[in-house]
């Protein structure tokens, strides 16, 4: 066989299902419809409603005349009226203004489109894996690749930035009782792009480290730990929504939209990491009881559920100051925090936000380790990556190893760079991973309509078609230099399938030996 056919060709879901079961292979089925609901709020609500709010509100500089400020757009407009790219580069973002509101509802639109693709490969394909797994099953072992690589992105690159903002809270949390980390050790080395005089972020390091020990032990230990996290942030978001709206100044809600729908796209862009995660319930569908039925249920209602407390988030602290006060400073890095200290709101509720804060961004973490491990393991499987990522823990049954390099993975970068680098690739990595997900659910619609299916995404395919269309336009949200550097992201991903995995993939090995008894 030819290798041209090796890269195209699809798994059988039936053989996947099959694997899974092989001992040595199995993972523990342990989880069901609340376990599974919890883990995906554990994974969404992290540290980007607490952080990335007032950036996306407040907008960065920006100048020049634009196609809806958005840079994309810009570059394919000067491309086609000028032949060349110069003058598109624009500088800074416009703000959203109290419409970022709004801007929570889009993205939630456009998750929920993807949700529901999710949900019907998951409860189709309930093995570990996620999207890597449905993509080797519908589009084609180049692919799989591609988008377990890609996934990185969303989950190893996400948890650096996550980490970095646990940080910054967990010195602010410090700080109530007098105690203060020197800043050398609790800061990003680089910041902008630039040495910041600080030598390692000791804490956002650390956390990771605790975190994969919890990892190693088992499922059970960890999806516990989380539930209990879970309680503790929704209650803590509710808190805030509570004593904030009692400091709103309805003024401040004026103008609403300062940029129109520029201002809500761009941010959008931006506060789409806050919604990254609800796709990671189906990184468990293989430890789920009841797939069939749990998937969907845990994916959409963690979906719900944070969009509506994202919105009363956004609402309430966009009425407390005006949009503009989170330019900067403390305002941009902590403005959930920043406008409860600044508003004199009461030491209690400052606590309660902060300690929230913080179990938000833990149980964020565990869970993208979590998935993280997963789809390494499904990928070793495989064969793409070496066997040392799917090897199971004697006693704990965890992948052990995957889950090792993927804290040095997460733990050694939270100690070096700045949040806003980490959350726009991850956006990036997660966007593409959906659009390629939503044409997973068209093609297995048509090359495999029989197949049972616990969930089906209505109107097929016209909303996974909507899916694709929304997610490109948050990805032309994000800056060219973001797509640039996922390009190169992408290009080392393709130098590595073509140096090892590629050689090493089951179908490879298979159609080796073939030829070999042939002889
Ligand atoms: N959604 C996660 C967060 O906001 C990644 O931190």
């Amino acid at each position: 066989m030819p290798l041209d056919s090796t890269l195209f060709r699809t798994k059988s879901i039936d053989k996947l299902i099959a694997e899974s079961e092989l001992p040595g292979h199995r993972l523990k089925k342990t989880l069901g419809p609340l376990s599974l609901t919890a883990l995906g709020i554990g994974a969404i609500i992290g540290s980007g409603i607490f952080i990335l709010t007032g950036t996306a509100a407040a907008g960065q500089r920006f100048v020049g005349h634009s196609l809806l400020n958005a840079q994309v757009f810009d570059l394919v407009r000067s491309l086609f009226r000028h032949g060349n790219l110069s003058g598109a580069l624009l500088d800074g973002r416009p703000a959203a203004g109290p419409a970022l509101a709004v801007s929570f509802v889009l993205v939630a639109f456009a998750c929920s489109f993807a949700g529901l693709c999710y949900a019907e490969l998951a409860s189709m394909i309930p093995i570990a894996g996620s999207a890597y797994t449905y993509s080797y099953a519908t589009l084609g072992e180049i692919f799989a690749w591609i988008i377990g690589w890609d996934l990185i992105l969303e989950y190893a690159v996400s948890n650096v930035a996550v980490a970095v903002g646990f940080s910054g809270y967990f010195n602010d949390f410090l700080r109530l009782f007098g105690v203060a980390i020197p800043s050398r050790w609790a800061e990003p080395v680089i910041a902008n792009g630039r040495w910041s005089g600080a030598y390692f972020n000791v804490p956002g390091f650390l956390v990771v480290v605790i975190l994969t020990v919890l990892l190693v032990i088992g499922i059970r230990e960890s999806a516990g730990t989380n539930n209990v996290m879970v309680a503790i942030k929704i209650g803590a978001i509710l808190t805030f929504i509570a004593a904030g709206s009692l400091l709103i100044h309805p003024s401040n809600w004026h103008p609403f939209a300062p940029n129109g729908f520029s201002g809500i796209l761009t941010g959008g862009a931006i506060v789409f990491f806050t919604y990254i995660g609800f796709d990671s319930v189906s990184t468990a569908a293989e430890e789920a009881r009841n797939p069939q039925r749990d998937m969907p249920i845990g994916i959409i209602a963690s979906l719900i559920i944070c969009t509506i407390l994202y919105v009363g988030v956004a609402i309430v602290l966009l009425g407390m100051m005006k949009y503009t006060a989170f330019a900067g400073g403390q305002a941009a890095d902590a403005p959930v925090a920043y406008a409860l200290r600044v508003l004199h709101s009461s030491h209690f509720v400052y606590l309660m936000v902060v300690v929230g804060a913080l179990m938000g961004m833990i149980s964020s973490l565990l869970v993208f380790q979590y998935g993280q491990t997963r789809i390494w393991f499904a990928m070793s499987r495989d064969g793409l990556l070496p066997p040392i990522f799917s090897a199971v823990h004697p006693r704990y049954k965890t992948p052990h190893w995957s889950s090792w390099i993927a804290c040095l993975a997460v733990a050694l970068p939270a100690g070096i760079i700045d949040i806003g680098t980490a959350a726009d690739l991850s956006n990036i990595g997660t966007l593409f991973a959906f659009i390629l997900v939503s044409i997973g659910v068209i093609v297995l619609r048509r090359t495999q309509p029989e197949r049972p299916r616990g969930f089906r995404v209505p109107f097929s395919p016209w909303f996974p078609l909507i899916s694709v269309f929304m997610c490109l336009v948050l990805m032309a949200g994000l800056l060219v230099v973001t797509w640039i550097r996922f390009f190169v992201w992408l290009l080392i991903g393709l130098i590595i399938y073509w140096l090892y995995s590629r050689k090493h993939s089951e179908f490879y090995v298979q159609n080796a030996n073939a030829q070999e008894t042939g002889k």
